[in-house]
């Protein structure tokens, strides 16, 4: 038996009469950027997420940038957020001509370690962006008690978290905007690329909408440059069959993850995933920790589970930013955490079966390399 990490088919199979009638629709309708599917999808997605607007785009890592441009950073800013993230998150802050200030994440949670936040804003700094990695959001909180002492703006990055819950409500308002990636492997995913910037700010969700639309409110008439960043109808369409699911798919992945955290309790040094309390994880990824993780990775793969490692290299050790001259050591705990994770095969439609044998087959290995 083989294990995959993701298995889109299983969903695939699941929602298949329903799919198929919409991109049927679509393809007779003639309307494929934009149009009311991509209407729909907004405002089905912002009241989802108990947010006023939501605007559609092509990706998360552009819902990031244009969300960090509609909230007025550019040239010579900085913008904190943590070096363990996927680099669409530092991209987006550079390519509004701003800085990336790195703030190491917590051993427990992974996400930014808000003790250190204010040491690092300096003059320059105008914007956090809390990372909700794994689907456990940052603890936001004391983040946004930060941002308000120092007026400085927050974008949720919450790619890896629909429907994750802090202290009882979905993430997605919680700062001035959140940005959302559809990507197919997302917990709420189409088949493409495709993201969305939500907020409670209407002059924001207006200039993100203009932006992602070359700056226009009027087809020809261009009060400032923007991009072509514009969410496609088939994906809109695709994503609005697939919403109504998220909350029991989410529900799945905790029961994974429960049956996981169950399984792996006497697993030897095998650290599990901690969830902080008032939190909702959603499990976008699996992920636990061992000193001898390149090791338990081969074996693993050997035996037909596949896994992943999210991140494997730190993103101030990348060579994309070696210009910001930051050395080793620079984050211990983000870097020591880069050595030892592994991401294990998750997703909703996973059996107990299937994560007998991802277990037994670890269990294995420690025995064998006690
Ligand atoms: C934390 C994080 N931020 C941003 C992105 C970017 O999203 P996209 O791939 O849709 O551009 C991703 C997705 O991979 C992500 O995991």
């Amino acid at each position: 038996m083989r294990v995959p990490f993701v298995d889109l088919k299983a969903q695939y199979d699941e929602i298949k009469a329903e799919l198929l009638k919409v991109i049927e629709r679509i393809l007779k309708g003639g309307v494929f950027v934009g149009g009311e599917e991509v209407a729909g999808l907004e405002e089905e997605f912002a009241r989802y997420c108990g947010v006023r607007f939501a605007v559609g785009v092509g990706s998360g890592t552009e819902a990031l940038h244009l969300a960090l441009l509609a909230c007025g950073v550019g040239r010579g800013d900085e913008v904190v957020t943590v070096p363990n993230t996927f680099i669409a998150t530092t991209e987006a802050i550079t390519l509004t001509g701003a800085k990336p200030l790195f703030v190491d994440i917590n051993p427990e949670s992974y996400t930014i370690d808000t003790d250190q936040l204010e040491g690092v804003i300096t003059e320059k700094t105008k914007a956090i962006i809390p990372v909700h990695l794994y689907g456990q959001p940052a603890d936001m909180e004391p983040i946004l008690d930060v941002a308000k002492k120092y007026h400085l703006k927050v974008i949720e990055d919450a790619a890896q978290a629909h429907g994750a819950k802090y202290k009882g409500r979905r993430i997605g308002g919680f700062g001035d905007a959140a940005c959302f990636s559809f990507y197919p492997s997302k917990n709420l995913g189409a088949y493409g690329d495709g993201g969305a910037v939500l907020t409670n700010n209407e002059e924001i969700a207006q200039r993100v909408r203009m932006l992602q639309n070359h700056g226009s409110r009027e087809k020809y008439s261009h009060e400032i440059e923007g991009l072509n960043s514009r969410l496609d109808a088939l994906q809109a369409a695709i994503l609005r069959v697939k919403l109504p699911y998220l909350d029991r798919w989410n529900q799945q992945r905790r029961e994974n993850a429960s049956l996981y955290d169950t399984f792996l309790e006497d697993a030897g040094d095998v650290i599990r995933p901690t969830v902080r309390e008032g939190s909702t994880h959603v499990y976008h990824l699996y992920v636990i920790r061992t000193e001898r993780r390149d090791l338990l990775r081969e074996r693993l793969g050997h035996r037909g589970i596949s896994t992943g490692i999210h991140y494997p290299l730190p993103l101030h050790l990348q060579p994309a930013y070696s210009y910001l001259g930051i050395g080793e050591e620079a984050y211990p705990v983000t870097e020591k955490v880069s050595r030892e994770i592994l991401s294990l095969p998750m997703y909703p439609e996973l059996s107990q079966e299937e994560i007998e044998k991802v277990v037994l087959e670890i269990k294995g290995f420690l025995d064998q390399w006690g």
